[in-house]
């Protein structure tokens, strides 16, 4: 990697959020939760976000808010608060349309039939979900099960997002996730013979002992599946912040270039196989929503990466758990015995949030819009932002005269990523943060 690109793989935030949660304070609480969404306006489209903390096993690679357990108690007690907190939270929310549901983890997949029917049952009559509401959840093939499968399907799942990683046995040993591709096979098919009609798949690259050939072989297996979506993430390794990365060793990382290799060789396979890219870590096949809003520029960026789920509130619930309101952001407490205790007492669950300023706003726009469409329009930041939008038009026609590497051009108006720059936009996207000179030493490689 030549010296000008080098400086492009520095440690950057991935931008599910702008400002980035790191800046999150406890100055925001419950009650200004409260306020933020009393004052939702009353046809507000409204997406959940639902936490489930644990999992049945520990992979070594994990950067998620989970724990592990080896018995269902922990998961029985914190259901309990989590519909204390779905039902105050809908209280508030009123008739507002919930337009998606998204679980995630930790693995939801270790919800028991039973609780995958209760738990959807009282968010059915707590909010008012609309009939056409996607309803998405994060499923660990090793913890399916034909119940398991007819529960979700039952309640009426219309997207099943499932792990995968890698397929080779040398990483698997390292990570500390066996699965095979019968084992992944078993619940993509599961899913489909019941009707639902969106698969995902998650790839990883920059695993320890992980080869370019191993990287574009899984994705072989992987579209032999013909999954609607798959996301390629690059591996985060940030042993000072998930102590259990610890034991993934050092030496069997791969070098950023190697990385990049890994993550070319997926994305050719994957091309190759129909697939369109999308933002810079996920692909769709033409018929996916995803695709179609890469397309007509409606693609958006949360907590959960990229998404077509267009809200005006999302709303986080559980441990840990982010919500975005027109307001500002909100996390929930993340120890799990935290939040128990405060859902359950009425005390309340936010720990911190931040209200955004006028500039965050614009910046935030300008980094959506560069990380999902690949550009900046200026005409679209002057229309919503009008005089406030010139420092960061300026930031933008900087990067366009700095760039040596062919990365980035102009046209009237707009300041575009060409296909070469594009593993690299967290790092253009960074130049319109301005918050990130203060310390980058807590981020992950940006390629
Ligand atoms: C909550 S997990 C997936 C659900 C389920 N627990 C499973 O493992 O199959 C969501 C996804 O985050 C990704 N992920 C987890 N840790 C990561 C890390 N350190 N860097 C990049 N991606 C990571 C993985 O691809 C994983 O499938
Ligand atoms: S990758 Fe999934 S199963 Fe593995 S520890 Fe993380 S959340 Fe749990």
């Amino acid at each position: 990697m030549s010296d000008s690109l080098a400086h492009l793989t520095k440690p950057v935030p991935r931008y599910t959020s702008y400002p980035t949660a790191p800046h999150f304070h406890a100055g925001i609480d419950q009650r200004t939760y409260e306020a933020w969404l009393a004052e939702l306006a009353p046809d507000a489209r409204v997406s959940l976000y639902l936490h489930l903390p644990f999992c049945d096993r520990l992979c070594w690679f994990c950067g998620c808010h989970t724990k592990q357990i080896n018995r269902y108690a922990p998961v029985t007690q914190y259901l309990e608060a989590l519909k204390a907190e779905i039902v105050r939270i809908a209280g508030i929310v009123g008739n507002r349309p919930v337009t998606a549901i998204h679980w995630g983890g930790g693995s939801p997949s270790l919800l028991a039939a039973d609780d995958i029917a209760q738990v959807t049952a009282l968010l059915r009559s707590v909010f008012n979900v609309t009939p056409s509401a996607e309803f998405s959840v994060e499923l660990d093939p090793s913890d399916m099960e034909d119940a398991k499968f007819d529960a979700w399907a039952a309640a009426g799942l219309t997207r099943a997002s499932i792990g995968v990683q890698d397929f080779d046995p040398k990483v698997q040993v390292a990570i500390n996730r066996l699965q095979s591709f019968e084992q992944t096979k078993v619940v993509v098919d599961a899913m489909r013979s019941r009707g639902v009609g969106s698969v995902n798949i998650d790839m990883l690259y920059g695993l320890p002992h992980q080869t370019i050939e191993g990287a574009a072989s899984t994705a072989r297996q992987v579209v032999s599946l013909r999954p609607d979506r798959v996301a390629l993430f690059g591996y985060a390794h940030v042993p000072w912040i998930k102590k259990h990365q610890t034991m993934i060793e050092e030496a069997s990382l791969p070098d950023s270039q190697a990385r990049f290799a890994q993550a070319n060789a997926a994305a050719d396979v994957l091309r190759a196989a129909g697939y369109v890219s999308i933002g810079f870590d996920h692909f769709a096949l033409p018929h996916d929503s995803m695709a179609k809003s890469a397309v007509d520029g409606t693609l958006q960026r949360n907590f959960q990466g990229y998404t077509v789920d267009e809200h005006d509130a999302l709303i986080g619930l559980g441990a840990s758990a982010i919500g975005r309101l027109p307001q500002g952001y909100i996390q929930n407490v993340v120890a799990t015995g935290d939040y128990q205790r405060r859902a359950l007492s009425g005390e309340g669950t936010v720990a911190k949030g931040i209200a955004l300023t006028d500039d965050d706003r614009l910046r935030g726009y300008a980094i959506e819009r560069l990380m999902c469409d690949f550009q900046v329009d200026f005409n679209a930041l002057r229309q919503r932002f009008g005089g406030a939008a010139e420092p960061v038009i300026c930031e933008a026609v900087a990067m366009a005269m700095e760039d040596q590497n062919g990365h980035i051009t102009m046209r009237p108006g707009v300041m575009e990523v060409t296909a070469a720059g594009r593993p690299f936009v967290r790092s253009y996207a960074a130049r319109f943060d301005a918050y990130l000179a203060q310390d980058t030493a807590r981020y992950s490689k940006a390629v």
